[in-house]
């Protein structure tokens, strides 16, 4: 059965002092039936490992170079991340995919990176307001997932977690209502099916954009949804923690 999963993604915040606060507010989450995970800015990730894995939360990365090592300036490969500990990788954020003008094949490049040194790629797809309100949600989604899928093996699709973030609620507070968000994710689950009905019913699938302890018990009530990607209320333990009891 498929494990839920409360990932948060700190994007271009936090500080030093901040993970202190945030190690010092972290409660009881013994009853949160989860896994937890925080990406955090590359340059507190060893910090962050330092202070948030003894506490039972898991510490990601939100990028890595499609490069295995070489002349790349600013660049940070997968086998650096790996090399100091981190466990998780989140690639093909919209905000990537629109700043940064990353294309399916350079995530997929990226996965293969992170998949060759044991990272947990969280590759995640969405459509904007304009897809959406022209009808074309499902067809951006699946063309974004079976870009990935189609160019891994079974074994290496089982280290995989998708996310599914609709660009219209990232940071707007707008939240896909639960009904929205299982539509698209039944719709991803059965693109996976398609390639294997296992893979379909292990695959995480976590929603994302403007998830909050207020709406996290509907969305992740839905039975395509095993957890969220959470940015803004993943910044302090308090909003983060508050999500996992949401759960109870
Ligand atoms: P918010 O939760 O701030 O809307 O961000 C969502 C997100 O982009 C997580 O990756």
């Amino acid at each position: 059965m498929r494990r839920k999963l409360i990932a948060g993604n700190w994007k271009m915040h936090g500080s030093l002092a901040d993970i202190g606060t945030f190690v010092d507010g972290w409660g009881d989450a013994s009853k949160v039936d989860a896994d937890w995970l925080v990406c955090g800015p590359f340059p507190y990730l060893p910090e962050l490992i330092k202070r948030l894995v003894p506490l039972g939360i898991a510490v990601g990365a939100q990028d890595c170079s499609a490069q295995a090592s070489g002349a790349y300036t600013g660049e940070v490969s997968a086998q650096m991340l790996a090399d100091i500990g981190v466990s998780h990788v989140i690639l093909g954020h919209s905000e990537r995919r629109a700043y940064h003008q990353e294309s399916d094949a350079l995530v997929l490049a990226k996965v293969k990176q992170a998949l060759a040194f044991g990272l947990t790629p969280v590759v995640c797809v969405g459509e904007t307001l304009v897809q959406r309100e022209a009808g074309e949600t499902d067809a951006v989604v699946v063309a974004q997932l079976e870009a990935i899928i189609h160019a891994l093996t079974d074994a290496e699709l089982q280290q995989l977690i998708f996310a599914y973030e609709p660009v219209w609620a990232i940071g707007t507070g707008l939240t896909a209502t639960p009904e929205q968000a299982q539509a698209v994710h039944a719709r991803l689950r059965a693109s996976l099916a398609e390639r294997s009905e296992a893979l379909a019913v292990e695959m995480r699938i976590l929603y994302g954009g403007s998830v909050k302890a207020e709406n996290s018990a509907a969305l992740f009530a839905m039975p395509d949804i095993d957890g969220g990607l959470v940015g803004g209320a993943s910044l302090t333990a308090q909003d983060f923690l508050a999500i996992g009891h949401s759960m109870e």
